[in-house]
């Protein structure tokens, strides 16, 4: 069994198919009812990650039309299992086949022969980029769960090599083709993506991903801290290799006074909030309500054309080989929607958990009134039991009766522990309560 394939607690996605297989695809369990999905978004989020949308990208052609198969009845969610398929159209086996006996660098070729004994080269089989294209159909439906909580996700690509954005335009992120904030600083890195293709070589980047508007509370100590869920979402990604949040790498390098982030009050809205954000949104693994900032270094990608060394998979020799195929120069502008898909699939799980125990206190507020109500009913019925000790007492003054009954308390005792045995109480409790309150009865009576 290969586990690995499901992600999340309680918006549990789990996704399967292989790059050169008929069909990849996603099931999402944990949906509630009645969610209204639109289908048009999930659709535009996979059109991001295709292929073949341009010359920066993989020349295969792959249309990405999800089809929905369960979960979803007049636009909305049933609260069963979600299950979206995603054929694979422009599959080229062939174009592996000299690759079939050759271990390809960067790839997971070998590791999965070790670990399996059996591997499915074409296209890379279950490790290649196709996956993700399961994970920003979930992806899809989180993002408009979470847009409906007024939570974005963001992503877009802040360097190419070593050239970054000089500034931040948010609405030109989707303008270019490798999805940069800074429209000049795109041109520079498209130029760079394209020399480096005609050297039939590849390059990587750094993506930058900011979530807008989650409250702070979301995340829980210890082992599921919120950036520690998100960082294995991140690195989860074929081809991600560094994963920072906030000030990261580089707070390492600041004096306390500097990494610290002081808190003031909004003087608009009055709300407690820190004045930087170097811990990106997170602190002690939970949201404090500033921007959560994430990002992700993306190596270059593996497969190139040009000669490379590498080993026969029975180890006979060392050969020197091309790659053919087609391969993306850099993943970049690719891995943009699937950082975004992994993000909102973390929060919504995340909010989901925290749901529960907002619920769970609410239950636990329950039981303690019920509590509450219990004790004082107990009370309620000792001073009835005490007033009727005191009747007792009057009745037997008056009649001359004798106080003390040893048959009549024998006959309590009994009663107590036959009462106790059938509720299933502890004996040694209810014969010390039992006591307690005869002692009680005694003084009382002697008093009277
Ligand atoms: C959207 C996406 C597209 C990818 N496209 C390619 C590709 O065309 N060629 C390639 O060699 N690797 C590609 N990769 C990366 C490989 O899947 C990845 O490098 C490989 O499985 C080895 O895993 P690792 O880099 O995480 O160690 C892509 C990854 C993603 C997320």
């Amino acid at each position: 069994m290969m586990a690995g394939n499901v992600f999340g607690e309680f918006f549990r996605v789990t996704t399967f198919g292989e790059s050169h297989g008929p069909v990849i695809g996603v099931v999402i369990d944990g949906l509630q009812p009645n969610l209204e999905i639109d289908l048009t978004e999930i659709q535009k989020e996979l059109s991001r990650r295709r292929p073949g949308q341009s010359s920066v990208t993989t020349q295969r052609k792959e249309s990405d039309k999800v089809q929905v198969v369960s979960g979803i009845f007049e636009g909305k969610t049933t609260g069963t299992p979600l299950c979206m398929l995603i054929k694979n159209q422009d599959t080229r086996p062939q174009d592996y086949n000299n690759l079939k006996e050759i271990f390809r660098p960067g790839h997971a070729g070998y590791t999965f022969l070790k670990k399996y004994g059996i591997y499915d080269y074409r296209g890379g089989g279950r490790s290649s980029g196709r996956e993700t294209a399961s994970r920003v159909a979930a992806g899809a439906v989180a993002k408009q769960i979470l847009k409906s909580r007024n939570i974005k996700v963001l992503a877009y690509t802040k360097k190419i090599g070593s050239i970054e954005i000089e500034k931040f335009n948010e609405n030109e992120i989707e303008k270019n083709i490798v999805r940069c904030p800074d429209k000049d600083v795109a041109v520079k890195m498209i130029d760079l993506i394209e020399s480096v293709k005609k050297e039939r070589d590849s390059v990587g980047g750094i993506i930058e991903i900011k979530v807008m508007g989650l409250a702070p509370g979301f995340g829980e100590p210890v082992f599921d801290k919120l950036e520690a869920d998100l960082s294995k979402a991140l690195m989860s990604i074929g081809a991600v290799k560094g994963v920072e949040v906030g000030s990261g790498f580089n707070s390492a390098e600041m004096l306390g006074s500097e990494c610290n982030d002081q808190f003031q009050i909004n003087p608009e809205t009055k709300a407690i909030e820190t004045i930087t954000n170097h811990s990106g949104g997170i602190q002690g693994g939970i949201s404090n309500g500033a921007e959560i900032i994430l990002r992700i270094a993306v190596k270059p990608t593996s497969s190139i054309s040009k000669k490379q060394k590498s080993v026969r998979t029975n180890g006979s020799e060392e050969v020197e080989f091309i790659i053919e195929g087609r391969h993306d120069p850099c993943i970049c502008p690719r891995i943009v929607p699937v950082a975004e898909a992994m993000v909102a699939l973390v929060l919504i799980d995340h909010i989901l958990m925290q749901e529960r125990i907002i619920s769970g206190k609410e239950h636990l507020d329950e039981i303690r009134r019920k509590l509450d109500l219990i004790d004082q009913q107990t009370l309620l019925l000792i001073s009835e039991r005490e007033n009727l000790v005191k009747d007792v007492s009057k009745l037997k003054k008056e009649n001359g009766f004798k106080i003390y009954d040893n048959e009549r308390e024998k006959d309590v005792t009994e009663n107590w522990l036959n009462a106790a045995d059938e509720l299933q109480l502890d004996g040694v409790f209810v014969e010390n309560l039992k006591n307690l309150i005869l002692e009680r009865s005694k003084l009382i009576q002697s008093q009277e």
